[in-house]
């Protein structure tokens, strides 16, 4: 017996309905639209094929080509997000925010910090939404936000920026801003993350300190290495939102044990690191760590994590 393609039995039934004398004109019309659709269908997916349409973002180790929160007129959170960059590189292309890498020597090219920017616009909108979250759903007065990895200021910048749109009352929340602006030291890396000893010896206080000298009221500098910096300055005994961004763990997981008892319910903890195949660490000791704590952690497609408490 032969065997017929599928191919075959879906022609042979498409022009038995097309021809049956017992048929309408509107249900024959009815089928050959289908045809038509169908037809389209695969053509479409050919063509996406041959020519796949180009991500509507890439970056930060993700790439999507869906529509973007701040390019819709129904995402208030997004397009305020966006304004806040624009600030932002307002700011910069003032030297008002000095953000270089420490590269604005002779003979290194200056980096595109716009270029920086877009390509992290997704995990700076998770910044800006999170700390909006975390105020919206925190009660107190003042609201704490807590930042351990500060560099330059930028994430700050916009975790700030959220808070004050999201305040009902002007300037009613601080925000503490560990960092040792010295460069990172051996003693608190593990074997794997021992490559980065040194890394960020670039940085002052200084620097950061002018970046967000529009905020400085609202801003509590800590410098020094965690965790012994926790015993000179504990930080406050509420926190709404924190935000750890270390790239190493056991200084991460000194964070998480200094501040996650103090987080209100409804607070927020954000985890830069997290899904970095170079900082697996740092995901072991959140994992292990978030597992006794009441709320949910997920991870996000750019790398970070957030904890939701209940
Ligand atoms: C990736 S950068 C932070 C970037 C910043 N969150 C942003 O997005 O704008 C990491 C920062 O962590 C700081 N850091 C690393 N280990 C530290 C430690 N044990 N104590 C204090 N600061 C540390 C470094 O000095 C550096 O500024």
């Amino acid at each position: 017996m032969r065997i017929k393609s599928v191919r075959t039995v879906r022609i042979r039934l498409f022009l038995s309905k097309l021809f049956n004398p017992n048929r309408s004109i509107g249900q024959k019309l009815t089928t050959l639209k289908s045809l038509l659709l169908n037809t389209m269908h695969k053509l479409t997916r050919l063509r996406l094929m041959i020519k796949p349409t180009p991500p509507s973002h890439s970056g930060w180790g993700m790439s999507t080509s869906h529509v973007l929160p701040w390019d819709t007129s129904t995402d208030i959170i997004g397009r305020r997000f966006l304004k806040s960059e624009t600030n932002l590189l307002n700011l910069i292309n003032q030297d008002k925010f000095v953000m270089n890498w420490g590269l604005v020597k002779p003979g290194y090219a200056k980096p595109s910090v716009s270029k920086y920017l877009k390509e992290a616009r997704w995990r700076n909108y998770y910044i800006y939404w999170s700390a909006k979250l975390a105020i919206k759903f925190t009660q107190a007065s003042p609201h704490n936000i807590v930042e351990t990895g500060v560099w330059y200021g930028a994430s700050a910048y916009f975790a700030i920026s959220a808070v004050e749109s999201e305040l009902t009352k002007d300037n009613d929340f601080r925000i503490f801003l560990y960092d040792a602006w010295s460069g990172m030291k051996a003693e608190n890396l593990t074997a794997s993350e021992m490559r980065n000893n040194g890394h960020y010896s670039y940085l002052s206080l200084e620097q950061t300190r002018n970046n967000l000298q529009g905020h400085v009221q609202q801003c509590e500098f800590i410098k020094g290495y965690i965790p012994e910096v926790f015993n000179k300055n504990p930080g406050p005994n509420e926190v709404s939102w924190l935000h750890i961004d270390l790239n190493s763990s056991m200084p991460t997981l000194k964070t998480l044990e200094q501040f996650v008892p103090k987080l209100l319910p409804g607070g927020v903890v954000l985890l830069d690191d997290y899904g970095w195949h170079s900082f697996s660490e740092t995901r072991e000791v959140a994992d292990k760590f978030f597992s006794n704590e009441d709320g949910l952690l997920m991870p996000l497609p750019t790398g970070q994590a957030i904890f939701f408490k209940r």
